[in-house]
């Protein structure tokens, strides 16, 4: 049977929603995102499309995730561009609150994953994952999901998520989809809308280390400070980009790895003119 679809303003309002149709016995597929969609996240949706009955996308630019040298009040709106897109995947229903709505004056209550969130993008943008998995817990109470989908291309975040949901007995399964590239590589990002063409070029800088390291363990490597070193290389010659961090780390804990002897995560994080990007990929 179809759903009317409809978006909700408020926590109130989309809980009730989502509380009527679990009683009517349905499946639903939480997909939360802070907009300016691009074939990522409509990949998210997709993928939450096969695998339940209701599929509800959020839109929330999360200001307590955003640091205060960040680009809160420049990260791109487009609402009803957005949900034009997402109902080509079929979404059924919308969670689009304000800031107000979610914050209400005198909120102080933060959800924090102490360990996972200490290393890699946690160094860089403190407090940034207690904004996350305090928004994420909200918008779970709020659309009530069987199941969430997320991006491998945050690779930190969906390993915190995951923890947050085992650590906190939240009864919902946790899904994650491949990172999605354009042709030459790069990863969409919707802060790629930031780079200039020739900044764009550049950022062929971050897929090229990781194709980089992951050849050189291919071959046999199994030092983590070379296999860092191979990545690095293409990201040096780049005089546009200045990197943030690169580190090999185990794949689940996210802890400091010196020899590749299980699976890892090769991450990164590379600021190209005021536009920082990251990137990942596991190796096995
Ligand atoms: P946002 O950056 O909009 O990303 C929403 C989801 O899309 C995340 O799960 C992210 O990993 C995924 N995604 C982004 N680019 C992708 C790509 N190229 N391939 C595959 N997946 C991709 O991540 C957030 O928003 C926020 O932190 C949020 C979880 C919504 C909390 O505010």
């Amino acid at each position: 049977m179809n759903i009317p679809f409809e978006i909700f303003r408020t926590p109130a309002t989309m809980r009730a929603r989502a509380s009527d149709l679990r009683r009517d016995g349905r499946r639903i597929a939480v997909v939360p995102t802070m907009g300016a969609l691009h074939e990522g996240h409509l990949a998210l949706l997709r993928s939450a499309r096969g695998k339940a009955d209701v599929v509800i996308l959020t839109i929330f630019v999360n200001p307590t995730q955003f640091g205060p040298a960040e680009d809160l009040s420049r990260y791109p709106r487009d609402e009803a561009g957005d949900l034009a897109k997402a109902r080509t995947c079929g979404i059924d229903l919308a969670f689009c609150p304000d800031r107000e709505a979610m914050y209400p004056v005198g909120a102080q209550t933060f959800v924090e994953v102490r360990e996972l969130q200490q290393p890699l993008c946690g160094a860089s943008r403190p407090g940034h994952f207690t904004g996350v998995t305090t928004v994420v817990t909200k918008l779970f109470n709020a659309t009530l999901p069987h199941l969430a989908v997320f991006g491998e291309k945050d690779y930190q975040q969906l390993a915190i998520i995951r923890r947050m949901t085992r650590d906190l007995d939240f009864a919902i399964e946790i899904e994650s989809v491949p990172i999605v590239r354009e042709p030459d590589g790069v990863a969409l990002s919707s802060r790629n809308a930031y780079l200039s063409p020739e900044q764009r070029l550049a950022a062929r800088a971050l897929s090229a280390g990781l194709a980089a390291a992951e050849a050189a363990c291919k071959a046999g490597e199994r030092a983590a400070a070379r296999l860092v070193a191979a990545a690095r290389a293409p990201i040096e010659a780049e005089p546009l980009a200045r990197i943030d961090y690169v580190e090999l780390r185990d794949a689940e804990e996210l802890t400091p790895v010196v020899v590749v002897d299980r699976p890892v995560v090769l991450a990164m994080a590379v600021v190209i003119g005021t536009t920082r990007l990251i990137d990942n990929r596991v190796l096995r």
